[in-house]
């Protein structure tokens, strides 16, 4: 079979899913293509396959918002199938569920979603009450890596079998994934409190390379400025190698707020631009 497998990544977790997806999947003799769902995301659609995939990290009850875009701009399928494979760090809400009545009103056949539990990257100063997840030290981040890829090759085989199955279907999955979807503007308000601290930063621009929604910019004087279309990706604020992007002032103590680095050194998904 040939498998197409759209992602969206802020900082790995999910790029790692889809590497080791891919390599259990070629295994078992079919070929799978990654695409990067802003990058590749005519590539994506045109591409002919037998099976469409996509992965994505659970952002509030829903996906990021490029993958909205993407799902919300799918012509009307025609008995397609697709899988959905989510994966969060703590709640999950009803994504699969919720993703397959969007998808099946369109005509296509959303036969398999499931999610796995990852490291989270979003260990936010919260007001009220600090966090609601620590970033896990190394330990605890293998651990977490390990269980995932023992339930990925689970998934990968009930999908490779044609499997049925929908996740988040229950009525407290889906209260949940409503409550988070209805109140996530709180989330959003984060969009607008970037910063860099100047004293921190070593002007190596990264910040700028990997912003998926080409939202820092650099004035005369050097100094970075956020716009307005930031899509809380968090990239910048966990990946700057020195910690100087700052997602509110509380965020300057690094020891406190722990930044996510990624599942492992060779998954830096860091360029989206030269
Ligand atoms: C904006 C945003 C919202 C998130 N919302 C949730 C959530 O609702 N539930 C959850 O368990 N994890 C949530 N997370 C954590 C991520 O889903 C999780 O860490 C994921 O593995 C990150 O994948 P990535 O490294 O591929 O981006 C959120 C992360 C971000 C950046």
């Amino acid at each position: 079979m040939r498998i197409n497998i759209g992602y969206f990544t802020s900082t790995g977790n999910t790029l790692w899913l889809c590497l080791k997806g891919k390599e259990l999947m070629e295994q078992q003799g079919h070929t799978v293509k990654l695409y990067e769902i802003i990058k590749d995301k005519v590539a994506f659609a045109q591409d002919e396959c037998d099976l469409t995939g996509f992965f994505y990290p659970v952002w509030g009850s829903n996906q990021p918002d490029p993958m909205v875009e993407y799902r919300n701009n799918m012509p009307q399928g025609n008995g397609q199938k697709i899988f959905f494979v989510g994966n969060c760090c703590a709640l999950n809400g009803d994504t699969g569920f919720y993703f397959k009545q969007i998808l099946d009103k369109k005509g296509y056949d959303v036969f398999f979603t499931d999610h796995l539990y990852m490291p989270t990257n979003f260990n936010l100063p919260y007001e009220p009450g600090n966090y609601w997840k620590r970033v896990p030290l190394a330990a605890e981040r293998d651990r977490l890596l390990a269980t995932a890829e023992a339930k990925l090759q689970q998934i990968c085989d009930s999908i490779l079998n044609g499997e049925r199955k929908v996740d988040g279907k229950g009525v407290i999955s889906r209260l949940a994934g409503a409550l988070q979807r209805k109140s996530y503007w709180i989330v959003n308000g984060y969009k607008s409190h970037f910063s860099v601290a100047k004293e921190k930063c070593i002007n190596c621009g990264l910040c700028i390379r990997m912003c998926p929604s080409e939202n820092i910019t650099e004035n005369a004087a050097g100094e970075k400025v956020f716009g307005n279309k930031c899509i809380l990706c968090v990239k910048c604020y966990n990946l700057c190698p020195v910690n100087a992007v700052l997602i509110c002032k509380k965020s300057i103590n690094d020891k406190k707020y722990r930044r996510y680095k990624g599942p492992c050194q060779t998954i830096k998904p860091t360029e989206y631009r030269a």
